[in-house]
């Protein structure tokens, strides 16, 4: 089984950015925990600030791979275009969150990728990308 783990803006910044919310741990420490936990699953893991990006990944994987795990960050809540890669491809995706993003700002209760997702994990903190694993399984 193959799952891309897609992470958008200010991902990469995960253990030094704002951590009373998104906690203290880097996603790589973090994912190093989650590839030893399935060793039956090969995890791919890709991260981009850039928008246009985000959709070429999901252009490449999301008509072979058997799931995606997407973390868009802000282009959440604003891009019509990766909601629109989501509806075009085949691969079931799964849209998270490590914060929960109804206890937050207005602007962050509304998704521009939720319709096209299988469906919807928000704030459990890093175990967000766990549980959206368990659920393509
Ligand atoms: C986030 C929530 C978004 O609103 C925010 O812009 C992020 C991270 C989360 O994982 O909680 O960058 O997607």
């Amino acid at each position: 089984m193959n799952i891309q783990i897609i992470n958008g803006p200010n991902l990469n910044l995960l253990g030094v950015r704002e951590k009373s919310i998104y906690g203290d741990a880097s996603f790589e420490s973090y994912l190093e925990q989650l590839v030893a936990r399935y060793p039956d699953i090969t995890i791919s893991y890709y991260q981009s600030n850039v928008e246009g990006e985000i959709i070429n990944k999901l252009h490449e994987v999301g008509f072979t791979f058997d799931g995606i795990v997407i973390n868009a960050g802000a282009y959440t809540h604003t891009s019509v275009a990766i909601g629109d890669a989501i509806a075009g491809i085949n691969t079931p995706v799964v849209e998270v969150h490590i914060s929960n993003v109804y206890k937050r700002e207005e602007f962050r209760h509304s998704s521009m990728l939720a319709k096209n997702c299988k469906g919807v994990i928000a704030g459990f903190g890093m175990d967000s990308y766990r549980l959206a694993i368990e659920s393509l399984l």
